[in-house]
């Protein structure tokens, strides 16, 4: 079921995406230029990826329970570190972008839900002068992370251990505004409608959103339906692996469906 609802989102995604010849807004069409289709600053994370090789040849088996969605990958809590590097961590290409969005938009301060071994953290981390808070509920998780950031000994970067459901609202506390949060954990309907309406208080005026794996199911599917209408959202672009929310008031309700 999961399956056919990811291949049908795939073949409409594939024939609503439009290109440059569609984008009317400079604003949208430089964000297509620089942000979505650039490719530069690839040689600023080899470092990274070469930690992304070690984590996906370490045959460790750890016990994993999921905290959010099913993970269709496992049959059991043991779990090779190997196989969830290669399941759960964004892929390279989805690293660089996330990085190249928060870095177009200026990020000083940066969420991520769901930690899992801190690549894309690291990722984040590399843009001047900001801070990454992330956060993670899995021990094996957290640790590896851990040791990662120490290993890129980056001071940019706190992990926010335990459940999201408990710990995001708590850190919300705080008053500071966040420039662009990545939504990675939990991939379910209602937790992620929360996480939104949690974060989306503490957008900055110009702040962006990322969901990451709108068509992992229907019901991520139906989140992302109504989140790009929410009355908060400003801009919105549909990447199939992930979407883009945008805060900005002056960008006047656009949508677009692009292809990465
Ligand atoms: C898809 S992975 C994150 C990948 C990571 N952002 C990256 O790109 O490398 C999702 C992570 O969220 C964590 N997670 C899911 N639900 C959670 C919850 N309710 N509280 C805390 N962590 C959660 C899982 O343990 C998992 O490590």
């Amino acid at each position: 079921m999961q399956n056919y609802f990811r291949a049908t989102s795939y073949i409409n995604h594939w024939l609503d995406a439009v290109d440059e010849h569609s984008i009317h807004s400079p604003f949208f069409y430089e964000f297509y230029h620089q942000v979505i289709k650039s490719t530069s600053d690839r040689d600023h994370f080899l470092e990274i990826e070469k930690t992304r090789e070690v984590l996906l040849s370490n045959e460790t088996v750890v016990s994993v329970k999921d905290l959010g969605a099913k993970s269709p990958h496992f049959k059991s809590d043991g779990r090779t570190i190997s196989k969830i590097a290669a399941t759960s961590l964004s892929p390279e290409k989805h690293c660089a972008l996330f990085y190249r969005i928060a870095k177009y938009t200026e990020a000083k301060r940066i969420v991520e839900l769901g930690t899992s071994m801190g690549i894309t953290s690291l990722y984040l981390s590399k843009i001047e002068r900001s801070k990454v808070i992330t956060f993670e509920g899995n021990p094996w998780m957290i640790n590896i992370a851990k040791s990662n950031f120490e290993y890129f000994h980056q001071k940019n970067i706190q992990l926010i251990e335990g459940n999201i459901n408990q710990t995001l609202p708590d850190h919300l506390q705080n008053p500071v505004k966040i420039d662009f949060a990545l939504l990675d954990a939990n991939h379910r309907y209602e937790p992620t409608l929360q996480y939104f309406e949690w974060l989306s208080k503490r957008m900055a005026d110009r702040g962006v959103m990322v969901i990451d794996d709108i068509y992992y199911s229907e019901e991520m599917g139906k989140a992302w339906r109504e989140l790009k209408k929410h009355d908060l959202v400003y801009g919105s672009i549909d990447l199939y692996r992930c979407g883009i929310l945008f805060f900005d008031i002056r960008l006047n309700k656009q949508h677009f469906v692009w292809s990465l």
